[in-house]
Order: C-alpha cells, then sequence, then structure tokens
C-alpha cells in the first residue's frame, strides 16, 4: 500500500495562526498520524470492512484512511471541521483513486449538527482515525457516534493511546458496545514516529443489533 498525498509544508505558520482562534482549535489535520495509516492498512489488508457499505469517518484529515476506503469500495462520506482538511481529502483520493468522496463540514462539538443531513439515516460503518486527543471531545463523541451508527453497526477508532481515547472506550462499554482490539506498530511514514515506537490499537466496537 503506498499513496501520495499533498500536505502543507508549512505546518508552524499554521500554529502561528491557530493562536489567534479563541477555540484553540489546532491545525492537525495537516499532519499524518500513524492512526490514519494504521487504519487505512486495516482496511487494505480485510477490504471487506467496507465494501459496498455507506461509511461516515469522523476527522478526516488529510484523507489516508478515506483514500484506503474509498480504494476498497466503500460509500464515502468524509467530515472535518476543517474546511482544508476536505478540500485536502477530496484533492488526495482523487489523485490516489481517482475519485473523491462525499463531504460534510461537521464539528462533533455542536450537537445540533447531528440532526443535519445525512446524518440523520444511521451508518453501518464508522470510521475515525485519532480523533480523541482533548478530554472536550469525549462526550460530543459519545453523543455522535450513538447518533451515527445504526443497530448492529461498528465504529473502528484508531488510537495511539492518549488518556480521553480510554475513558471514551470504557464508556462505550458501560453503554454495551462490543470491543474487539489489535495493535499495529509500524512501520510509520514519519521516522520520528518509528523512532518514538509509536503503537496504534485498532478498536471495532459493535453496537447490539437492538441497540
Ligand atoms: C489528529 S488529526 C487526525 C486526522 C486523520 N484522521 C489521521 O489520522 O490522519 C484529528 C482530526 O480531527 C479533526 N477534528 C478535531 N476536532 C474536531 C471537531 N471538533 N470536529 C470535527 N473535526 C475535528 C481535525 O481537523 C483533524 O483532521
Amino acid at each position: 500500500m503506498a499513496f501520495q498525498v499533498v500536505r502543507p509544508v508549512n505546518y508552524d505558520r499554521l500554529i502561528d495562526e491557530a493562536a489567534a482562534d479563541p477555540e484553540q482549535n489546532l491545525p492537525y489535520w495537516a499532519e499524518i498520524w500513524p492512526s490514519g495509516v494504521g487504519l487505512a492498512a486495516r482496511i487494505a489488508r480485510t477490504p471487506d470492512i467496507v465494501a459496498g457499505q455507506r461509511v461516515l469517518e469522523l476527522g478526516c484529515g488529510l484523507g489516508i484512511t478515506a483514500i484506503a476506503a474509498l480504494e476498497a469500495g466503500a460509500e464515502l462520506l468524509v467530515t472535518d471541521y476543517a474546511p482544508e482538511a476536505l478540500a485536502l481529502c477530496a484533492h488526495n483520493a482523487g489523485r490516489n483513486v481517482g475519485r473523491a468522496p462525499a463531504q460534510l463540514r461537521l464539528n462533533w462539538r455542536d450537537a445540533a449538527q447531528a440532526a443535519v443531513s445525512p446524518l440523520t439515516d444511521p451508518f453501518p460503518v464508522v470510521l475515525a482515525a485519532d480523533v480523541l486527543y482533548e478530554r472536550r471531545d469525549i462526550e460530543p463523541l459519545l453523543f455522535l457516534v450513538e447518533h451515527v451508527v445504526g443497530p448492529g453497526g461498528e465504529l473502528w477508532l484508531a488510537e495511539p493511546g492518549r488518556a480521553p481515547a480510554a475513558i471514551f472506550l470504557n464508556a462505550m462499554q458501560e453503554r454495551g458496545w462490543v470491543r474487539e482490539s489489535e495493535r499495529c506498530d509500524g512501520p510509520w511514514p514519519d521516522p520520528e514516529d518509528n523512532r518514538k515506537g509509536i503503537v496504534v490499537s485498532i478498536h471495532r466496537l459493535r453496537r447490539a443489533a437492538s441497540g
């Protein structure tokens, strides 16, 4: 699996610009994250996870996972709150698989957005890579995931071991979701991530058929 991905060259400038943002939303969409790569590799290994299904991705960033999902035959809707991420995801998907996913600008901290079409029609598969790194996102994502994953559906969450992800996973299990987890230790595109020995956990969370 080899993808060609366009990303902003001047990350430091984006960080400087974010300093003026009252919400303190940092430009994490502009980086290639091991979780996105790990989830993409998992899908490439088992395309049946998404093939022929309506699939939603939360926090798509540059589109690494989206490219793998499209290649596997998903009917994909990607979301992110950063318009730059949606634009680059579409560009990168077009470049690698010849078509772009449907896209929706979505801030999961705004609960009212869950009522927006097409999120009102539950999805059998939802993908999310490294979206739980701030505690303020735990409750909004619990709410959104319960809203967008249909009965018997699945959330595939890839994460590199940050504390908010652990809290989220425990809350999901308390709500009756069944979890299977596996680990992925790279290699990652960024040598620095390999040096740090980053390990990504990929969780398959299944909702009860009657939930
Ligand atoms: C760490 S990056 C991961 C990007 C991509 N999934 C990957 O693994 O390469 C987190 C992503 O979530 C998006 N994001 C963060 N907070 C968000 C929010 N409140 N609503 C929607 N997207 C958000 C960011 O813009 C970014 O694209």
